[in-house]
């Protein structure tokens, strides 16, 4: 069942709007976090918040791998929404169109095939032009948020990081018309998210947005407000985790059992000296997660692929959640609260979420380091 409305993350939404408040920084937000721990929810929550303050704002998803420019436009011109007063989402899209038909001339779908070459050419520029119109045609100002970034960047064909960051940031720092522009960029791409770093001009274009596991407050409100099914009985078992709770919640034992065999399945695909180098790590990580610097030379490959797969994350101890719940946001409790913020910098490696811990303690045999792991592998073989 779709759930599209944001539950609980209160914390999460507040520090996120904050950060995406116009300041005239030229440093460019960009949210990451696990597959599914809620990025896009968050993200268009965000907007829409400050579309309430008065701001024109527009959500950009980007969420297939358009292979050229042509493909990416059209898709620009058709998925784009925007919360601005009087404006509906049709209206919103024909907004863009029209901005693009007057940066590539009328009936630009149609002419598609013959504007490929420019299109690779002026690629990022035209992406400047549609996001300084939309500026220019705003009240106070926009803020524009780019879901699942990596693909745009894609699309056009680019390598230029440091030509996009550069783009975003003289927005913001010299917004067009003296209008008010921000941007985020969202991302589940962790090596798009290390080449940011290092392709940025220098460190201060960028600040990191880490989401992680939800509260256990947030997580039993997302079942009772999202999902019909009984509160599921071992809640600590999956944690805060939005996708694989409800998948819990609606296929109780068995999705987590599936789950574990699939991660299994994973690490045992590992070619034999990339599994020695990954094996000690695993263990390690089973119990707790693991400073980035500490991993060693020759576990960094296996263990970039386990992030690619999903086993893996990298992440922001403070937001991490998947050992133990993040704390809630009460009693005047503000510092490091809820299950995300502003990180300084991604500091650990660590499973992705509470399913994946388990089946790597079990893939290298250390089933012990989890508590729940031993009864969940009786249940799951009962099953
Ligand atoms: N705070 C939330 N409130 C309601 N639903 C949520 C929340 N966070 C995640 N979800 C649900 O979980 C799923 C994955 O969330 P999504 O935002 O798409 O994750 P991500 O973008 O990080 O991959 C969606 O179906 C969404 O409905
Ligand atoms: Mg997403």
């Amino acid at each position: 069942m779709e759930c599209r409305r944001l539950v609980g993350r209160a914390a999460e939404l507040s520090r996120l709007t904050r950060l995406l408040e116009p300041r005239g920084l030229r440093a460019v937000p960009v949210m990451v976090g696990p597959s599914g721990i809620g990025k896009t929810t968050l993200a268009r929550a965000a907007a829409r918040r400050l579309s309430d303050e008065g701001l024109d704002a527009y959500y950009i998803p980007v969420l297939t791998r358009a292979t050229d420019p042509a493909a990416l436009f059209r898709e620009l011109a058709a998925s784009t929404e925007a919360w601005r007063s009087g404006l509906s989402s049709d209206a919103a899209r024909a907004l863009v169109a029209r901005t693009l038909e007057k940066l590539l001339g009328s009936g630009w779908e149609q002419r598609l095939p013959s504007l490929a070459a420019r299109l690779q050419r002026e690629g990022l520029g035209l992406v400047r032009g549609l996001l300084e119109e939309l500026a220019k045609s705003s009240g106070r100002g926009v803020v524009v948020v780019i879901d699942e970034a990596q693909n745009l960047l894609q699309g056009l064909g680019l390598s230029d990081l440091w030509g996009f960051l550069k783009l975003l940031a003289d927005l913001q720092e010299n917004p067009p018309a003296g209008k008010e522009f921000h941007a985020l960029l969202v991302t589940s791409d962790y090596s798009f998210q290390l080449r940011l770093y290092q392709e940025a001009p220098s460190p201060d274009y960028l600040e990191t947005f880490y989401l992680g596991e939800m509260t256990r407050e947030d997580a039993e409100r997302l079942l009772d407000e999202c999902d019909s099914y009984p509160r599921p009985e071992h809640l600590d078992l999956v944690g805060g985790h939005p996708v694989h709770l409800r998948r819990y919640a609606a296929m109780g034992l068995e999705g987590v059992c599936s789950e574990v065999r699939k991660y299994r399945q994973w690490l045992a695909a590992l070619r034999p000296e990339e599994r020695r180098a990954a094996v000690e790590v695993l263990a390690l990580l089973a119990e707790k997660p693991l400073p980035i610097e500490e991993v060693g030379y020759e576990a960094r490959g296996p263990l970039e692929a386990l992030v690619r797969g999903g086993v893996l994350q990298y992440g922001c101890s403070s937001y991490l959640g998947v050992y133990r719940w993040n704390p809630e946001c009460r009693e005047g409790r503000r510092l490091a609260c809820g299950g995300g913020g502003v990180c300084g910098g991604l500091d650990v490696i660590a499973p992705a979420h509470r399913v994946a811990r388990i089946a790597v303690a079990v893939a290298v045999g250390r089933e012990e380091l989890v508590a729940e792991a031993t009864r969940l592998l009786a249940g799951c073989e009962a099953a």
